[in-house]
Formats: C-alpha cells, sequence, structure tokens
C-alpha cells in the first residue's frame, strides 16, 4: 500500500486549487513543497499560472519545477497564496519556524485568499510555541528588553552548519520570544508590531481557509 505523508496530502490538495491565470503566493517551508512540487507537475500538464515566492528556497524550489515566478512589483495582488504554518489555533498561526516569515507575510496580506497547510501535528486549542522575530541587527539588545517587558523570554537563534546567529533572507537577526501559552494571540499580533526594530513577527491573524493532513493520508478543509 503507498501512503502519503501527512504533510504531502495537504500541500497537494492545496496545489489543487490553483486555476489559470491564477497568480500564486509560494510559501516557505517542508509542506509548502509539497505544494510548489505538485503546482510544478499541473504547469508541465499546461496549467497556465505564476509564482511569487516568499524565500530563496521557494524561488529555488519553484524555477526547478518550472513554475514561473513573477514580483509583487508586476502583481501587487495575488489570487492564492499557499504557505505553512508552525502552529494554529482558531485561524491564527505562528510561522517563521524557517525564517522566512516577514516575506511570508507580506505575500499573505497581499493575497485575495491565503491558504495554510499543514499535518494535524500543528493544531492546538491554544498558541504556545515561540514566536519568530526578525530583528535589525543594531536593535537586538532593545529588543530583548522589549520582549522581558511584555513577560516573554527570548533568544537568538544560532545558526546550524554555520557559526554565529541565523541571518534571514533579508539580512536580519531571527529571535525566538517564548510567551508560553499565548491567550489573546490578537492582543500580543499589536503589542509586537508596536515594538522598535523588529521587522516583523510571525503571528499571523488572517487565514482564509486550513487544510489539515491527516496520519491516514487524508485531508480535512477548514473555511474561515
Ligand atoms: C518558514 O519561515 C515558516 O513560516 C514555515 O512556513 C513554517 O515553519 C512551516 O514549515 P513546515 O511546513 O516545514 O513545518
Amino acid at each position: 500500500m503507498i501512503r502519503i505523508n501527512p504533510k504531502q496530502a495537504a500541500g497537494e490538495a492545496a496545489a489543487r486549487l490553483a486555476k489559470d491565470n491564477m497568480v500564486v503566493g509560494l510559501g516557505t517551508g517542508s509542506t509548502t513543497a509539497y505544494a510548489i512540487k505538485a503546482l510544478g507537475k499541473r504547469v508541465t500538464d499546461g496549467l497556465k499560472i505564476q509564482g511569487v515566492p516568499t524565500s530563496y528556497q521557494a524561488a529555488f524550489l519553484a524555477a526547478e519545477n518550472g513554475i514561473p515566478l513573477t514580483t509583487l512589483d508586476e502583481h501587487p495582488v495575488l489570487d492564492l497564496d499557499i504557505d505553512g504554518a508552525d502552529q494554529i489555533a482558531n485561524y491564527i498561526v505562528i510561522k517563521g519556524g524557517g525564517a522566512a516569515h516577514t516575506l511570508e507575510k507580506i505575500v499573505a496580506q497581499s493575497t485575495k485568499r491565503f491558504i495554510v497547510v499543514v499535518d494535524e501535528s500543528k493544531c492546538t486549542d491554544v498558541l504556545s510555541c515561540p514566536v519568530p522575530l526578525e530583528v535589525l541587527p543594531p536593535a537586538r539588545k532593545l529588543v530583548m528588553r522589549q520582549i522581558v517587558e511584555l513577560g516573554g523570554k527570548i533568544e537568538l537563534r544560532m545558526g546550524i552548519n554555520k557559526d554565529g546567529p541565523v541571518i534571514s533572507d533579508n539580512g536580519n537577526f531571527i529571535m525566538d520570544a517564548d510567551f508560553g501559552k499565548i491567550g489573546d494571540p490578537v492582543y500580543l499580533d499589536e503589542k509586537l508590531s508596536k515594538c522598535t526594530g523588529i521587522v516583523e513577527h510571525g503571528i499571523f491573524t488572517e487565514v482564509d481557509a486550513v487544510i489539515i493532513g491527516k496520519k491516514d493520508g487524508s485531508i480535512e478543509i477548514l473555511e474561515h
């Protein structure tokens, strides 16, 4: 029996939503990678779309899979955006586990329809994973103080197979702010948006639909 993994089930289901002439946001991460590969197969079969990548990872993968790329300058309003998440509760997600959340949020806020693709392990009742922050390097200490004032614990994300900190695609630091259980993510979104030196944080409050991949390979689609 061929088993399909939950991320693949969700990503491939999202790819089926693309239609001819759409401009599609291409998210970052392992779940969206399945969507990008599936979109590439559909392009090979004749689907006419253009993609707006949210990272180098997405851009390289899209190019390898034959998806024509465009930019937000050319297409400021997208038809569809497909992206993953680190955790989701009540249609609010935390993103940025791959340090791409700034461009991911710009693309998500530029689309008519933002579709989040996750496996069921990402679904929870209350958000609690650390919130990724993209931080301008000179603001590192200031941001640390602001997060502590908001009741969080903060760490500079360090590289793996790279000495020193993770540097985002935009040349900034990534810091992870742990607030424990986040009772009011909309309030925290507003507070973090006001912190000086944070380019963008990983709480996304505007999700139109969620595609959840299950362990048995089935999917569930939740419309907001
Ligand atoms: C990239 O920075 C992230 O926002 C990813 O979209 C998120 O971490 C989900 O990644 P996976 O699909 O690999 O779990």
